[in-house]
């Protein structure tokens, strides 16, 4: 890596990046990369300046004048439906002197009003009120100058909000490119679309984004021990390997990747994730392609992670000992970075919205008993990512290299019916290398 690549004064950073650059493809990563304040710095600009980040789902603000709050990096945004029936974001930052004008996380305004002198902005970012406009500001001031700031690029696609802080980044599509047709999967298996169960469940992690990134995009060989008690009281399936089965999908290039689990030999699992017959009959029509429908009536479990930070996770699970069948759940998970080694997760129960009633509860049962924050999936992950992150940064350890080979001998699957590079086992590394090759890029661009 050459000298002129990162800030002059950084001397962790162009050290990690560049036994990063030389390692990957020998399938070691650096293991300081993980919780490094320098690295930190740099992904800061570097990444998360510059990425599509997941902001909020249709769903969250059906109604005019519904808003959440949201973030990128520590920027705060006003994701709000405006009267004419269109979402938008602004900076929470009043244009006068700074301060917050919306103040709860959730809710609906027509208005938000500055508490610190009362500026008051439509839901449209207008600026409509100014206390004393003319006494104080006299005859010449233009309130148009002075509406909310609206997140640089902000795009839409089958109800999931993305924004951008970079005003010249390229359209949400050519920065998901083939990850869409996997995307699809979830967001096309019904004409309805999704709705979220509920608010998000927010909590804070010791941990690096990417390493829960890593866990979602591509280990699914973790499964087998750190979810060990989950099979053991047949939540998960019996077979202990259970997610290596399937395929591992990355995309080229982008950073992306796709784990799509099928059924354990010999287990009787329902196809399609298990969902109600009228589901199933429903996806087979909305689907855009032949092809995606039949990759997901072969499905048990499904992971999706975006470049840089947003998973969703379906898997097919049981949602308590006494219900008889399984039943799937899906989640959409935001991978929020706060500081080195520190994640705020942002974690959404999904369902589809034509799903009947009491398959709606299930789904919620199943999400909030695995993967809300006291999930019991959810506990046994976090527990473990927060002590590697502690390892990672610690003076020793930070010199280590971990083992990123797994399935460097596996050879793609010619015959996978879908877009990108795919792998007929999961228990393999090919997802990571893929996502640090982008990360790279990024991190040297
Ligand atoms: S800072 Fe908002 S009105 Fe002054
Ligand atoms: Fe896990």
């Amino acid at each position: 890596m050459g000298s002129g690549k990162t800030p002059k004064g950084m001397v962790s950073a162009p050290r990690l990046l560049q036994e990063l650059a030389e390692g990957l493809e020998k399938g070691l990563v650096p293991a300081g990369i993980l919780n490094d304040p320098e690295v930190f710095e740099l992904e800061k600009e570097r990444i998360f300046s510059r990425s599509w980040v997941y902001l909020a789902h249709a769903s969250e603000v059906a109604s005019p004048g519904d808003y959440v709050l949201r973030y990128i990096l520590n920027n705060a945004f006003i994701v709000v439906r405006g009267e004419d029936g269109q979402v938008r974001a602004f900076l929470d930052m009043c244009r006068h002197r700074g301060m917050r004008v919306c103040r709860a996380e959730a809710g609906n305004a027509s208005h938000f009003r500055c508490p610190f002198h009362g500026w008051t902005y439509r839901n449209d970012g207008t600026l409509v009120g100014v206390p004393a406009e003319r006494e104080a500001f006299g005859e010449g001031f233009n309130k148009v100058d002075w509406g909310l700031v609206p997140i640089p690029k902000l795009a839409e696609l089958d109800g999931l909000i993305f924004g951008n802080l970079d005003r010249e980044a390229p359209s949400l599509e050519a920065w998901l490119g083939e990850a869409l047709w996997y995307l699809e999967l979830v967001s096309k298996r019904s004409p309805e679309g999704l709705e979220v169960l509920g608010p998000p469940q927010r909590f804070v992690v010791n941990t690096d984004w990417k390493l829960a990134l890593e866990t979602f995009i591509s280990d699914s060989y973790h499964t087998l021990m750190t979810h060990r008690s989950m099979i053991e009281l047949g939540i998960a399936p019996r077979d202990a390997k259970y997610a290596m089965y399937g395929e591992q999908i990355h995309i080229p290039g982008k950073g992306h990747g796709a784990m799509v689990v099928g059924s354990p030999p010999g287990a009787k699992l329902p196809p399609f994730w298990g969902y109600p017959e009228e589901m199933m009959e429903r996806a087979k029509a909305s689907y855009p392609t032949q092809e995606q429908w039949e990759v997901a009536r072969e499905t048990r479990i499904f992971l999706l992670t975006l470049f840089p930070n947003f998973s969703l996770h379906n898997p097919i699970r049981k949602p308590d000992h006494l219900y008889p069948t399984p039943i799937p759940m899906l989640t959409f998970r935001v991978w929020h970075p706060l500081g080195p080694g520190r994640i705020e997760i942002f974690s959404w129960g999904m369902v589809e919205k034509d799903a009947p009633e009491w398959f709606k509860e299930k789904a919620r049962h199943s999400y909030l008993r695995f993967f809300g924050s006291s999930g019991t999936f959810e506990q046994d992950d976090t527990e473990i990512w927060s002590h590697v992150a502690q390892n990672a940064g610690s003076s020793l350890g930070r010199r280590l290299h971990f083992n990123y080979q797994m399935g460097r001998n596996v050879a793609p699957d010619p015959n996978w019916p879908g877009p990108g590079v795919a792998y007929p086992i999961n228990f393999t590394d090919e997802n990571l290398r893929n996502f640090y090759r982008r990360y790279l890029e990024m991190m040297l661009g």
